[in-house]
């Protein structure tokens, strides 16, 4: 997930070490990466990476080329950009270049836990977030997904009325009500008399929630770099606390339909005796980690689409056609539809679509810190020595997503990019005549591959499905630009937009 973070956490903890001030001295000693200590004693590029970390690297990479180490507040950080050197920089071993020393500090800081038995988490998320377990989530989301979108339009009773929203709330709050519900599980029939009553209550209680997250998630970026004011870290206090009651596992045992995997997460933790307290604020590690990328993911392709109408009309065609062949049709008022895995994985267009949007909003840092000296091999046969204590980062977007060598017109939004011209899913792309290992590169790779992603891309899919088939939808203004990202959340994972679009919906007729 949040790379960025692991690397600004080594910034705070090497301000506060202030044994790297010793760095002053250093030198680029032969068979070392160009060094560029940058204008400032100690802090070096800081500012300029703080301000826009892309901006910054692409103007590295056009000094230096595709490997350079750069000095960011004490720490030395060496940084690749060659698409086809991420292969051997992912799949090195963890006694050279470890990532888990810093997992560990993050979630410290951020949520006030230990991390230990990381193993087994990973264990559990295989488990429930793949394979069988990946086809019961997908099928609760499916209807919650529903339940939460038809909320609104449902009080609207003339089917013709546009409803306007902001585009990106819409879709954050649409994909968090659904998963936390889904993961969370529901109030119990029981306790409010009558299945309407149980659903109504799940929607306010999620709205509820929503706007709590909403703050924290806001805060986040501050927190993460420990630039709070204390006003806000007392604010920030307040909230995690609130969280935690909300999702504690005393609240759980009232609800009914927890997914499996909570409940396992809550259990493992039971068993190696952690106090209460402790798993109450592991839950909320667990709600972010749903959280923190899906939501924007929808709002960048649901807005790519609006924006591109030829990629509109190939997915509404591709959902439509898909739907009649399961027999099903959507009746409005009507019982919901059933849309299963199985028909999720016949989607080439749409997965293009999402592949296309993840390529072009994603920006994730693959940080691992050098704890032993070392040669670092390139594609084309060159060797870098890496001094141990430094730390190495590979940056995806640029080094691959972004290279006009990979992919022409680079900038810009092709829903087909990544379908073959008879319509089945094109995986082969090539740098200099050789083909890229990993051509696209939005989960991380290697051992530190985000284990969610099957069902984060599932979530995505089924989200675009259903507003689809629901839905006719379009940008309030045509010409709308594409918003500028919010450069505070940049190396974080998909990219914010720095502003809402406007957008309109309404039942298709
Ligand atoms: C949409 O965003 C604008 C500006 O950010 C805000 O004023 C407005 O209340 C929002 N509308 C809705 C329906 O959320
Ligand atoms: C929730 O659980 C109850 C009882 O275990 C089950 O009958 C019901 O179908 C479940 N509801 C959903 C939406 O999964
Ligand atoms: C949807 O279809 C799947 C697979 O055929 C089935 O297992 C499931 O019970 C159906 N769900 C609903 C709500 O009809």
């Amino acid at each position: 997930m949040t790379f960025l973070l692991y690397l600004l956490l080594g910034l705070v903890a090497s301000l506060i070490g202030g044994l790297y001030l010793f760095g002053v001295f250093r030198q680029r000693r032969p068979g070392e990466p160009p060094l560029d200590k940058g204008p400032i004693p100690w802090l070096g590029h800081a500012i300029e990476f703080h301000r826009h970390p892309v901006k910054f690297l692409e103007r590295m990479k056009q000094k230096h080329g595709e490997i350079f180490t750069v000095r960011l507040a004490g720490m030395y950080i060496t940084v690749l950009l060659d698409p086809l050197s991420l292969a051997a920089f992912v799949h090195e071993s963890e006694e050279k270049l470890s990532l888990s020393k810093f997992s560990v500090k993050v979630a410290e800081r951020i949520f006030g836990v230990k991390i230990s038995g990381h193993e087994k988490h990973s264990t559990l998320i295989n488990k429930h977030l793949r394979g069988d377990g990946l086809e019961v989530l997908t099928q609760t989301m499916m209807s919650n997904l529903q339940d939460v979108m038809l909320q609104n339009i449902c009080l609207s009773l003339d089917r013709k009325t546009w409803i306007e929203d902001n585009l990106s709330v819409f879709s954050i709050k649409m994909i968090f009500k659904a998963s936390y519900l889904s993961l969370f599980g529901k109030v119990s029939q029981k306790s409010c008399g009558s299945v309407e009553k149980a659903k109504e209550k799940d929607l306010a209680d999620s709205q509820v929630l929503f706007s709590e997250y909403s703050k924290f998630y806001h805060l986040f970026p501050k927190l993460a770099v420990g630039l709070l004011t204390p006003w806000e870290k007392m604010e920030v206090e307040k909230l995690k606390k609130s969280l935690w009651n909300a999702l504690s596992v005393q609240k759980l045992k009232t609800r009914d339909n927890i997914s499996r995997w909570v409940l396992d997460v809550e259990q493992d933790h039971q068993e190696m005796g952690m106090k209460e307290s402790m798993i109450d604020r592991h839950m909320l590690i667990l709600l972010w980690v749903s959280q923190s990328n899906a939501g924007p993911s929808a709002f960048w392709l649901l807005f790519f689409l609006m924006k591109h109408p030829e990629a509109m009309s190939a997915v509404k065609k591709e959902v439509d056609d898909i739907l009649k062949e399961s027999g099903q049709k959507v009746v409005h008022g009507g019982p919901l539809i059933n849309v299963t895995y199985d028909m999720l994985t016949k989607m080439p267009i749409l997965d293009s679509a999402l592949e296309e949007t993840l390529r072009l909003t994603v920006t994730l840092f693959l940080f691992r810190s050098v704890i032993q000296d070392m040669a670092f091999k390139m594609a084309d046969g060159c060797e870098y020595q890496i001094r141990n204590g430094d730390s190495m980062a590979a940056f995806p977007y640029i080094a691959i997503h972004t290279d006009p060598e990979i992919y022409s017109d680079p900038h810009s939004f092709k829903y087909n990019r990544f379908l073959n011209p008879d319509g089945s899913k094109k995986t082969t792309f090539f740098k200099a005549g050789k083909k890229v290992k990993h051509h696209s590169m939005p989960w991380g790779a290697g051992t530190t591959m985000c284990p969610g992603r099957f069902f984060a891309l599932n979530e995505l899919k089924l989200f675009v499905f259903l507003m689809l088939v629901y839905f006719d939808l379009e940008l309030m203004d045509p010409e709308e630009e594409i918003p500028d990202v919010d450069t505070s959340r940049l190396g974080f994972g998909v990219t914010h937009p720095s502003r809402d679009v406007r957008f309109r919906y309404r039942h298709r007729v």
